[in-house]
């Protein structure tokens, strides 16, 4: 099984990234072969400032790798330094039904706001498509959000098997697990668009900052309270031990004790269970050459692959007969 997802470097990764999809993609490397890679022709719909792709580009790799991704278990790189990919995508747009893409949510929620989108947002299903379909990949891990773009991978590949012979492998989605609720700093879910983020790789002075900023209820301290309900409850129990989870839940149901006691045990938590990444980073980020060297032997294992999967499209369509 060919596990491969992506993951856009429009900004540095928050605590809903990881508990959302970059601790579970680590998980998943364990198990099949595994192909991740930095979305950054994605990003480029969006993030048009040069120095900035790049710089979160190169982040995502120490991030990722920091975190605990292993080149020696899964594929990582970035997509633009897979041309074929490109290729791909072009040889799928010949053959996506306008209406399909017009239907898609990124697409039409722009629309919907009265902004005007280019084609590169338009067209944005198919070059994920083309990512897909380039390494013969079954299981795509992706959010909720995502799932309308793998059925539309599924259409364009079924018509295109249909029109020219059996040339790409079907995917199917694979939805994470989202059941981890990762609220930010104002209550709401943590997003970027929100402005309410925890940086995973925040300075520590500046995390714990936040973390004391955290807006809370104003119940009195004696009252008992349901942890499950609560915004530090929810966000302690992503980062402590499980016996400290438990103790403290035990204090929200007899009460008595204050917020800022609960956002001191917070930040403490998030130092322990951020110690070694945090380590690993700055070992990382002290050596960019390895970063540079692991992203280019993903890139090189990653052409050969896409280059297969490109010329039996090629063929299959009359691209490649001289
Ligand atoms: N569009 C995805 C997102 O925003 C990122 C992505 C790009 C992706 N290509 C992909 C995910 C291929 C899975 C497979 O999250």
């Amino acid at each position: 099984m060919r596990v491969l997802s992506g993951i856009q470097p429009t900004g540095r990764f928050h605590w809903g990234n990881y508990f959302g999809a970059i601790r579970q993609y680590i998980d998943l490397q364990q198990a099949d072969e595994a192909y991740y890679f930095i979305a950054n022709l994605h990003a480029l719909t969006t993030v048009r400032d040069p120095a900035s792709l790049a710089g979160w580009t190169f982040e995502a790799a120490l991030d990722l790798l920091a975190l605990g991704l292993d080149p020696n278990h899964a594929v990582l790189f970035v997509q633009s330094d897979v041309p074929q990919v490109s290729e791909l995508c072009w040889l799928l747009m010949t053959g996506a039904p306008m209406g399909l893409l017009e239907r898609c949510h990124a697409y039409k929620d722009k629309k919907a706001k009265g902004l005007t989108a280019d084609a590169g947002l338009f067209a944005y299903p198919v070059l994920m498509a083309a990512d897909i379909l380039a390494y013969d990949a079954d299981t795509v891990p992706v959010g909720e959000d995502q799932v309308q773009h793998i059925e539309v991978c599924r259409d364009l590949a079924g018509s295109f098997n249909h029109q020219f012979g059996e040339v790409f492998v079907l995917p199917k989605a694979k939805l994470l697990d989202d059941s981890a609720r990762v609220p930010g700093t104002d209550g709401e879910k943590m997003s970027k668009s929100y402005n309410n983020t925890l940086e995973l790789f925040e300075e520590p002075k500046a995390l714990r900052k936040k973390i004391m900023r955290i807006t809370t209820d104003s119940r009195p301290m004696e009252e008992p309270k349901e942890p499950g309900d609560d915004v530090l409850y929810q966000l302690y129990s992503l980062v402590a031990a499980p016996a400290e989870r438990d103790e403290m839940a035990a204090l929200y149901r007899r009460g008595g004790f204050g917020y800022g006691e609960v956002k001191k045990a917070l930040a403490d938590a998030a130092d322990r269970f951020l110690a070694e990444p945090r380590e690993r980073r700055a070992e990382l980020a002290a050596h960019p050459d390895k970063i540079k060297e692991i992203l280019a032997d993903g890139a090189s294992t990653a052409r050969k692959k896409a280059a297969d999967v490109l010329q039996r499209a090629q063929k299959a369509c009359g691209l490649a007969a001289h």
